[in-house]
C-alpha cells in the first residue's frame, strides 16, 4: 500500500462509493419499549483512503442511528469498550437529567456496561443526537469519532396522510476531520484555544455522499456533530434552503433562508422539492468565527439525484408546529457572560451549583460573549425560545437548545422550565472549550405550590397540527 491519497483521488473514489452512506429513516415498530445495544470501542476504518484507527460506537462513522417514537421507553444496554471512562447523554430531549436517563455524572469505567432507560417525550418528535459527556474527556472522546443521530418521530411522520410522511426521511450527520499521516490528527496545544478542526467535511462519515431522492420531497436532518466547525450551509444553485426545524423542534411554518450557519451541536432540518430533472447540491461556505479556520477541500457537502420520474408529487406543508403562544410571564432574569474557559467568570467545578432555579417558571437570561470568538451557549434538558440578539427581535418564533454569539454579542433567552427537575450542566458547544471550564451546573428545584403561577400545562401547549 502505502499509496498517497491527494484531495482530488479521494473525493472521485468517494464519489463513487458515496451513494448509499445516507439510508432512508426506518420507523421502529410501534411498542411500548424498544431495547436496543450500543458499545464504544476502538476500531481501525477506512477513512479518506487510509486504514484509521477510531473510537467509535456500534464501530460505525457516525454511531448508529436511534430512532423512537414519542412515548416509547427506551432501554440502550451501553458497554464502554474504550480504554477510559465514558458516558453518554442525549442531547436535546427533554429528559430527566437524573438516574438512567440523561445523567452525565455518571460515569462508566472500562469493560463496564450500563443500561440506560428513558421515555421519548410525547410531542417533541424531532432531531436530536448523542455523545459522550465524560467532562474533560468530551472533545477528545468526540474528535475520534463518537457521536450519533437520534430521532424521535411524531404524529408528522407517522400519520400517512401528513405531506412529512411521505418526504424522503435522511439523516445526516456531520462532522470535520483531520489526517496526520496515516492515523486522525491528535489535538495540539492550540486547538483547546481554537477548537478542534479539520479540512474534510463528512456527511455520514464520507466526503460530498451522493444519495438518490426516492419521494419529490427531501427531509435533510442535518446534525452538526463537529466538535468546533461551524457550517454555513447553502445551496450551490443559490436558491434559498426552506427550513422545517431548528434543533429538533419544527417551526410554526417552513422558512425560507438564504444560508444556514449551523454551529456545533445544532440541527437543521431542511425540506427539498426536487424535480424530475434537477440535483441539488448542499454546499458549506467559508465561516469567520474569529480564530483562523482550515478551510474544507470541498466545500461540498452532499448532492442530491433527483427522483424516479414516477415519484408522486408531495406538496410542500404549509403549516408545521402552528402559532405557539410564547411560553409565558418571565419570573426571573439573569446574565450570563462567556469568555475564554469561564463563564460569569468563572471556570467549571464539578459538584458546584451555579444556578438554582424552579420548575415552572420561566426564566430570561441575557448572554453576553465578551471574548474574542465565536462561543455558543448550550442548556442540557430545557430548551429555551430566543427572543432578541443585539436588541433585535428574533426573526422568526423557534426552540433551541444551542445559540452561537459572535464576540460582542448579546443574546436574550426564554427557558420555560418545565416539568424536569435536577442538576444538568449548561455549556459552550465548542468541545475544547466546555472541556477547559466554559461549563457550569444547574440545579431546578420542585415547583413550590405557593410560589408557582405559571401551570407547566401553560407553557408546556406546544399543539401538534399539520
Ligand atoms: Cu451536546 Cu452538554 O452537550
Ligand atoms: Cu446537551
Ligand atoms: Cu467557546
Amino acid at each position: 500500500m502505502g499509496a498517497m491519497f491527494g484531495r482530488r483521488e479521494v473525493l472521485a473514489g468517494l464519489g463513487a462509493t458515496g451513494l448509499g452512506a445516507i439510508w432512508p429513516l426506518a420507523a421502529p415498530a410501534a411498542a411500548e419499549r424498544v431495547v436496543r445495544t450500543l458499545d464504544a470501542r476502538v476500531v481501525r476504518r477506512r477513512l479518506l483512503g487510509r486504514d484509521v484507527a477510531l473510537w467509535l460506537y456500534g464501530g460505525r462513522l457516525p454511531g448508529p442511528p436511534l430512532v423512537l417514537r414519542e412515548g416509547q421507553t427506551l432501554e440502550l444496554r451501553f458497554t464502554n469498550r474504550l480504554p477510559e471512562p465514558t458516558n453518554l447523554h442525549f442531547h436535546g430531549l427533554r429528559i430527566p437529567p437524573t438516574g438512567r436517563a440523561d445523567n452525565i455524572f455518571l460515569e462508566i469505567p472500562p469493560g463496564e456496561s450500563f443500561t440506560y432507560e428513558w421515555t421519548a417525550p410525547v410531542g417533541e418528535a424531532g432531531t436530536y443526537w448523542y455523545h459522550p459527556h465524560r467532562h474533560g474527556l468530551i472533545a477528545t472522546q468526540m474528535w475520534r469519532g463518537l457521536a450519533g443521530g437520534l430521532v424521535v418521530l411524531g404524529p408528522h411522520e407517522l400519520d400517512p396522510q401528513s405531506p412529512l410522511a411521505r418526504a424522503d426521511d435522511r439523516l445526516v450527520v456531520l462532522r470535520d476531520v483531520a489526517l496526520a499521516g496515516a492515523e486522525l490528527a491528535p489535538h495540539a496545544p492550540r486547538d483547546w484555544h481554537k477548537g478542534k478542526e479539520g479540512p474534510w467535511l463528512l456527511a455520514n462519515g464520507r466526503v460530498a455522499p451522493v444519495l438518490r431522492a426516492r419521494s419529490r420531497l427531501v427531509r435533510l436532518r442535518l446534525v452538526n456533530a463537529a466538535n468546533a466547525r461551524s457550517l454555513r450551509l447553502a445551496r450551490a444553485d443559490g436558491r434559498p434552503l426552506v427550513l422545517a426545524a431548528l434543533d429538533g423542534h419544527l417551526l410554526a411554518a417552513p422558512q425560507e433562508v438564504e444560508e444556514l450557519l449551523l454551529v456545533p451541536a445544532q440541527r437543521a432540518d431542511l425540506l427539498l422539492a426536487m424535480t424530475p430533472t434537477e440535483r441539488v447540491k448542499l454546499i458549506a461556505r467559508h465561516y469567520n468565527r474569529g480564530v483562523p479556520t482550515p478551510r474544507l477541500h470541498s466545500s461540498r457537502v452532499l448532492e442530491i439525484l433527483p427522483p424516479p420520474a414516477d415519484a408522486p408529487a408531495v406538496p410542500l406543508p404549509r403549516v408545521l408546529a402552528g402559532h405557539r403562544p410564547p411560553p409565558g410571564p418571565v419570573m426571573r432574569r439573569r446574565t450570563l457572560t462567556l469568555a475564554m474557559f469561564t463563564l460569569n467568570g468563572r471556570p467549571y467545578r464539578p459538584g458546584r451549583v451555579d444556578i438554582r432555579a424552579q420548575a415552572g417558571t420561566v426564566e430570561r437570561w441575557r448572554l453576553v460573549n465578551v471574548g474574542t470568538m465565536d462561543h455558543s451557549f448550550h442548556l442540557h434538558t430545557w430548551f429555551f425560545r430566543p427572543v432578541s440578539r443585539n436588541g433585535r427581535p428574533w426573526p422568526f418564533d423557534c426552540r433551541l437548545d444551542t445559540v452561537n454569539l459572535r464576540p460582542g454579542e448579546v443574546v436574550e433567552i426564554d427557558i420555560p422550565f418545565v416539568r424536569e427537575t435536577g442538576r444538568t450542566v449548561y455549556h459552550c458547544h465548542i468541545a475544547e472549550h466546555g472541556d477547559r471550564g466554559m461549563m457550569g451546573t444547574i440545579e431546578v428545584g420542585p415547583a413550590l405550590p405557593w410560589s408557582a403561577p405559571v401551570s407547566t400545562d401553560a407553557i408546556c401547549a406546544f399543539p401538534r397540527r399539520r
